[in-house]
């Protein structure tokens, strides 16, 4: 059935009217900035256009954003949706903000992603970190367990909240619904990353979604897999614990009031494609995975897992559109492999880690386009025109104790020593790859020598590290400040 599209009809008969604009943006609908014309067209800079009665608030919706919002909810089968137009960070920002006060106790993953680690910086919750099991044969973390969180909930006791990715990067989802169960029973309020899972809800043999296992909130990357436009993602609101208000609030924090038209417009569109064909989309792309997933394995040297993983704990739902592979048996690393493919066959993988490459199949995609992967795969697999041998690293590290929280540790006076010099010490910044974006060393941490050794080896890999202070990483911030010093004896 046809679906509604209110917020890009208002916006259609906006420019349809030809209003002479005095107000921002000061291109005034593309004339000023020619160069924005030539390369984007006359249209994007006509409909680039500022917020207005006819157009609606982001920061209080109530006509037609509002309701292009409450047909996401509907669609998400969640109580509320809130458009965000600078991505999922600041939806998880928010879900933290709204949920945790100063000194509040949130349990995490300890692979969490940037977004979270610094929503706790903002605001001052302190993480109980869990560490996932790894899997030693794709050379990745898997997810939290019910059994992980049950064993902190017993032993702290006055948890706020819990945080979940669902799924990773790498497609493993936990045990949703129970965990969800469990926390409710306690007041425990749900929040669930769903960076990675827009399309959970499209088809029933994708893992549970957080709005079907009546989790607390979700933020959603429309943005990655859902077809609207980068940096447009939404958060999804469900919770019983948590007034409405208090998330409003905690999104406006951050967001700007001159959310982009374009942006909101994508996701009034690319919900109503997804509620007209959604279904249709993703069992096509799961076909298509499971097909190249098949092909990928044929090739010697290269392993794509799938659901012969799953543990019923760790690794209890797949989403078998993530294609993760593992060059391992050609003696290259991910990083390689990454570069490989895009410098000698122009393919872009999502990203290149150490034992891995991660393909993301989603809307877009084509059998023809997987083919190209398939193909280049099986000549690097044969051929290995990129010279690349350089095997992979033993193991990934254990992190270090975390002894401040990120907040603390954000605002301690620091000092600055080389890599060497800081094992032992309090980590003053997080050091990470983007992407993914999960640091390898988060602020607040002691700093062991294993996280120092893998950060050389990473080095070697000539990979950019994101936001550390020193861009050769040859040095590192260390927290100074005495009291907290004082913790490390
Ligand atoms: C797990 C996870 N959470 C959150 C984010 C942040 O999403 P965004 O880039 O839309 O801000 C990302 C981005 O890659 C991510 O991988």
């Amino acid at each position: 059935m046809k679906q509604p599209t209110p917020l890009a009809d208002a916006l259609l008969a906006y420019e349809e009217k030809n209003v002479v604009p005095f107000d921002v943006p000061g291109h005034k609908r593309g004339k000023g900035c020619e160069k924005l014309n030539a390369i984007f067209g006359e249209r994007l800079g006509s409909l680039d256009v500022n917020s207005m009665k006819c157009l609606d608030y982001v920061n209080h919706p109530v006509s037609v954003i509002k309701e292009s919002e409450n047909l996401l909810a509907e669609l998400y089968g969640s109580k509320e949706a809130f458009f965000l137009v600078n991505g999922t960070t600041s939806g998880v920002q928010a879900m933290i903000l709204s949920v945790c006060q100063p000194g509040e106790k949130i349990i995490m993953p300890r692979n969490a992603h940037k977004s979270a680690m610094n929503g706790l910086i903002l605001s001052g919750a302190i993480p109980l970190y869990i560490a996932p099991d790894y899997d030693e044969e794709m050379g990745i973390s898997l997810n939290i367990t019910l059994e992980q969180i049950r064993e902190i909930v017993e032993m702290e006791g006055g948890i706020k909240a819990v945080f979940l990715i669902n799924p990773t990067y790498f497609g493993i989802a936990s045990e949703l619904k129970a965990i969800v169960d469990y926390c409710h029973e306690r007041d425990i309020v749900v929040l669930v990353d769903e960076a990675h899972g827009a399309h959970l809800n499209f088809s029933d043999e994708l893992p549970m979604s957080a709005m079907a296992a009546g989790a607390d909130m979700s933020a959603i990357s429309l943005h990655k897999t859902g077809g609207s436009m980068t940096q447009s993602s939404a958060l999804l609101f469900n919770s019983n614990l948590i007034h409405h208000d208090a998330v409003r609030q905690a999104i406006n924090l951050t967001q700007t009031t001159s959310a982009s038209y374009i942006l909101m417009t994508s996701l009034d569109l690319a919900r109503a494609e997804l509620a007209e064909n959604g279904k249709e989309h993703f069992e096509r792309m799961l076909d298509l995975s499971r097909w190249a997933r098949t092909e990928i394995n044929k090739i010697d040297g290269l392993y794509a897992y799938g659901e012969e993983k799953l543990n019923g704990k760790s690794f209890y739902a797949f989403d078998e559109t993530k294609l993760v592979i593992n060059p391992s048996g050609l003696h290259m690393s991910g990083f390689e492999l990454y570069e490989c493919l895009r410098d000698t066959y122009k393919i872009q993988m999502e990203l290149g880690e150490i034992f891995t490459v991660l393909a993301i199949i989603s809307l877009g995609d084509t059998k023809e386009n997987l083919q190209k992967l398939i193909d280049a795969l099986k000549d690097i697999s044969e051929n290995n025109p990129c010279r690349f041998l350089s095997g992979t690293c033993e193991e990934i590290p254990m992190f270090g104790e975390q002894i401040l929280s990120p907040r603390d540790a954000f605002y301690a006076k620091k000092e600055v020593v080389l890599l060497d010099e800081s094992i032992g010490r309090i980590a003053g910044e997080s050091i990470m790859i983007y992407p993914p974006g999960i640091p390898i060393l988060a602020l607040g941490e002691v700093i062991t020598k294993e996280v120092i050794d893998y950060i050389c080896y990473i080095k070697k890999k000539e990979v950019s590290f994101a936001s550390s202070y020193d861009e050769t990483l040859e040095s590192i911030k260390v927290v100074t400040t005495k009291k907290y010093v004082e913790k490390l004896r």
